[in-house]
């Protein structure tokens, strides 16, 4: 679809910036914080570039101030930030460690005080790890009542000033990572195991959004899906029907279940046949239909494309590119289902990313016509390393092409009729990234530290913020 003239971006349109509280809180344990899967799963040797962890992370905890000065000079009109169970409920359930709300509380208050509206996640992977070791955290459907009664006070605590949430951000990402690729904790590999967790987390997340409806009915409740629209990688029917399936088996299999409570059929009867269904009991699909959300959050870094691939197929294990090494790409896949290959179309990222900004555009028409949803990209950003110049400035020219061809695809969209309701770039401040370390930025603001020397922490604005401050004041006229 080409336009002669674009659509305006709506008047209050989220102009805003993400992040999660692992990846920049840091004061690890302070304050009564109990411990994260993530506090230790970082401590593994090898699991992370150059051993990093978010002990300090960038230290937001004590800097959020200063940070959300920051924002308010850039004119941010969004702050999408997560909140660390394990601080409300040092042992995952129990009693409300009050410092620990009162610190997103007030967070909270100075974004409001500049105009800034909160957008706040639940669940960004820092699992108490008490209810790892309880049971086994998502794996058993314990979970459900204690997320519940997380949600529940947060939801209490907070409702006259927060009405954007965001339940489970990339459930997709942090399922089938943490139990299939096991690069995430709790580092399993085993499929059965995956789907019953993934629809303990459906279940949790239904239920969350049913509390939300009586306590917020005003407000508005998503999830955030790790989106990455499939392509065919040719005409050729056999990869059609391979991209088919990935769209069914990556992107549907979470989308169906939030939006209408529902598996996708072929997936579902697949999983059955060989052994790997998730058991549903009575009242399951009661609950999965009561949790619609008002909204589909999308992160949206990139498309995958796919072949057919041969039910004899062998993959070898993909070695992930942690260190900005380009050159990694490994085709992997689901024997018999579809191979991922390399899209020669698109240019990527250091770490191997495909950009493809054109993609966000299909994802969101695809969102906008399957499910007829309100859409808030929750994350989207360019992962790089950056330069500091000797007079306190970052040149990150490839940062601002980067964004500003997703925000005009963006306006596409929204001319093509999607209902888009905010865009969060990721990130606002660089942070920390999981397994990356500190050398993947991706924000707005520098911030003075690396690996190995936590230095100053000082804050710096690149090139992007003055660019994104702009668009912004301009409602997005000014890219
Ligand atoms: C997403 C995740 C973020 C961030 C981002 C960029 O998968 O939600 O926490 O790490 O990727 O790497």
């Amino acid at each position: 679809m080409y336009h002669a003239k674009l659509d305006r971006f709506p008047n209050d349109f989220l102009w805003g910036s993400a992040s999660a509280a692992y990846q920049v809180e840091g004061a690890w344990n302070e304050d009564g914080k109990g411990t994260s899967v993530w506090d230790n799963f970082v401590r593994i040797p090898g699991k992370t570039f150059k051993g990093t962890n978010g002990n300090v992370a960038v230290d937001h905890y004590h800097r959020y101030q200063e940070d959300v000065a920051l924002m308010a000079e850039m004119g941010l009109k969004a702050y999408r930030f997560s909140v660390s169970w394990s601080r409300i409920f040092p042992a995952g359930k129990g009693e409300i460690n009050e410092a620990g709300i009162q610190f997103y509380e007030n967070l909270i208050d100075e974004l409001l005080q500049h105009q800034i509206e909160p957008i706040v996640t639940l669940y960004h992977w820092d699992l108490p790890q008490a209810l790892q070791d309880a049971y086994g955290g998502w794996e058993s459907r314990e979970i459900i009542q204690d997320f519940n009664d997380y949600c529940v006070a947060l939801f209490k605590r907070l409702k006259d000033k927060v009405n954007y949430w965001v339940t489970l951000n990339e459930q997709n990402v942090f399922i089938s990572h943490g139990y299939e690729q096991a690069s995430h904790p709790p580092g399993v590999r085993d499929r059965k195991r995956m789907y019953e967790a993934n629809h303990i987390a459906n279940l949790a997340n239904a239920k969350a959004i049913q509390s939300f409806r009586q306590i917020i009915p005003n407000g508005k409740i998503g999830p955030s899906f790790a989106y990455g629209p499939a392509y065919a990688y040719s005409s050729n029917p056999e990869d059609v029907l391979a991209a088919q399936n990935a769209e069914e088996f990556n992107s549907h299999w979470w989308m169906d279940v939030y939006s209408w409570g529902v598996y996708p059929k072929s997936v579902l009867k697949y999983l059955e046949k060989y052994d790997m269904a998730p058991t549903m009991e009575a009242g399951d699909e009661a609950l999965l239909k009561a949790g619609k959300p008002d909204f589909m959050g999308v992160n949206y870094y990139q498309t995958a494309t796919f072949t057919a691939s041969p039910l004899d197929e062998e993959f070898v294990n993909a070695k992930e590119n942690h260190d900005g090494k380009k050159g990694n790409f490994v085709e992997n896949g689901n024997a018999g289902l579809f191979k991922r290959k390399r899209n020669e179309a698109l240019e990527t990222t250091n770490w191997d990313w495909e950009i493809d900004p054109t993609g966000l555009r299909i994802g969101l028409r695809r969102i906008t016509s399957r499910y007829g949803l309100p859409v808030l990209v929750t994350e989207n950003g360019l992962g790089e390393f950056d330069k500091l110049e000797d007079n306190s400035t970052v040149n990150d020219d490839y940062r601002i092409d980067y964004i500003r061809k997703h925000i005009e695809q963006l306006q596409a969209a929204i001319t093509d009729g999607v209902d888009l309701l905010g865009y969060c770039t990721w990130s606002f401040t660089d942070l920390l990234s999981w397994l990356n370390g500190y050398q993947k930025r991706y924000g707005f603001v520098y911030v003075d530290r690396d690996e190995l020397n936590e230095k100053e922490l000082r804050r710096v604005r690149k090139k992007s913020f003055y660019w994104y401050r702009d668009v912004i004041e301009s409602n997005g006229e000014m890219l």
